[in-house]
């Protein structure tokens, strides 16, 4: 590429794979070389000039952060399928592209999410510390009883892409009743895998297993909070690989200790990384994993290919390939 078409691109983390090769080859590449993310001292620092940025969900791109770059500022282009951390008005307001990597990523996360309903659900962490501990004493009849599976009903928040891809694998696999919600119906959900859309209330209060899979927004944030963790089962088995703020964890920190539900499986929470010394690190019901629904070498290669096409488009001008802010 000539030198003068040649543009600026802050990319805030190492990708796997050499999509960030082809990425260089045509633009002048700055890459954050750290394991941490950038503060946000460093962000503004570090995206002054820029015409492209290619973000994690870790670094908040706000307005300020966007008027650092300047008015070059062309796309910013999400490594990950949610954007709840990049301020979305203040980008359409500024006429930046914004991309994310969604559908790659789709059956690693609802795997993730199978992942986590069984190893709560048979109280994985638990056994497993015993036999670390040394606790392990002998077969007991009545030791680490967790819940069965199979028939029983299932409850997705949120109906999308990996929601749909968590119910074919439980419906699938384990006979299980299928409940959702969704702004929509789904007929072909209903007709395929015998869903049924109800609102949330009926859908706590009917099943075993509720797996989050809606994205971040207002109107989400905290939307298990006390009141929607009461209406659960006791018996009730909570996944959330969608965002920690869905969930009001001071509240599900006490449902896990006073039996208001059974166990909770997280791959996201608030903050992240959680503090070891966290009362949901401390409750024993709690199999809390670190954000790694999309960690698998098939789904990180492929979001960084798309990453990297939503940059080279939006500096362009062309449609990205994945865009939010049409
Ligand atoms: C996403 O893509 O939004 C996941 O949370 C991480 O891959």
């Amino acid at each position: 590429m000539p030198e003068s078409s040649r543009r600026q691109i802050f990319v805030t983390r190492e990708l796997p794979g050499s999509a960030l090769e082809r990425l260089g080859q045509a633009h002048d590449v700055s890459v954050w070389p750290h394991r941490s993310p950038p503060t946000a001292a460093e962000l503004l620092e570090n995206v002054a000039g820029c015409d492209g940025l290619l973000t994690l969900l870790s670094d908040g791109i706000d307005e300020e952060v966007m008027q650092a770059a300047g008015a070059g500022l062309k796309v910013i282009s999400n490594y990950a399928v949610g954007y709840n951390n990049i301020d979305l008005e203040a980008a359409s307001r500024r006429g930046i592209r914004v991309g994310n990597t969604p559908d790659v990523l789709t059956d690693a996360t609802a795997d993730l999410a199978v992942t986590l309903l069984l190893g709560a659900a048979r109280r994985v962490r638990e056994a497993s510390q015993e036999v670390s501990s040394g606790d392990w004493q002998t077969w007991e009849p009545a030791g680490l009883l967790g819940r069965e599976l199979s028939g029983r009903t299932l409850g997705v928040i949120g109906m999308g892409r990996i929601g749909t891809a968590m119910a074919k694998r439980m419906v699938g696999g384990w006979n299980m009743k299928l409940l959702y919600t969704a702004r929509s119906d789904r007929p072909k959900v209903d007709e395929s895998l015998g869903g049924r859309r109800v609102e949330l209330a009926e859908l706590l209060r009917q099943s075993d297993f509720v797996s989050i899979h809606v994205a971040l927004c207002d109107e989400t944030r905290h939307l298990i909070d006390e009141a929607a963790l009461a209406e659960m089962k006791s018996t009730a088995v909570l996944v959330n690989t969608a965002r920690g703020e869905i969930i009001d964890q001071d509240a599900l920190v006490r449902s896990l200790r006073d039996g208001g539900i059974f166990a909770a499986g997280l791959d996201v929470t608030t903050p992240e990384p959680l503090p070891p010394s966290h009362p949901l690190v401390k409750s024993p019901n709690a199999l809390i994993l670190p954000h790694i629904g999309s960690a698998t070498d098939t789904a990180r290669h492929e979001m960084a290919e798309i990453a990297v096409d939503n940059v080279l488009a939006g500096l362009n001008g062309q449609d990205l390939r994945c865009e939010v802010n049409l």
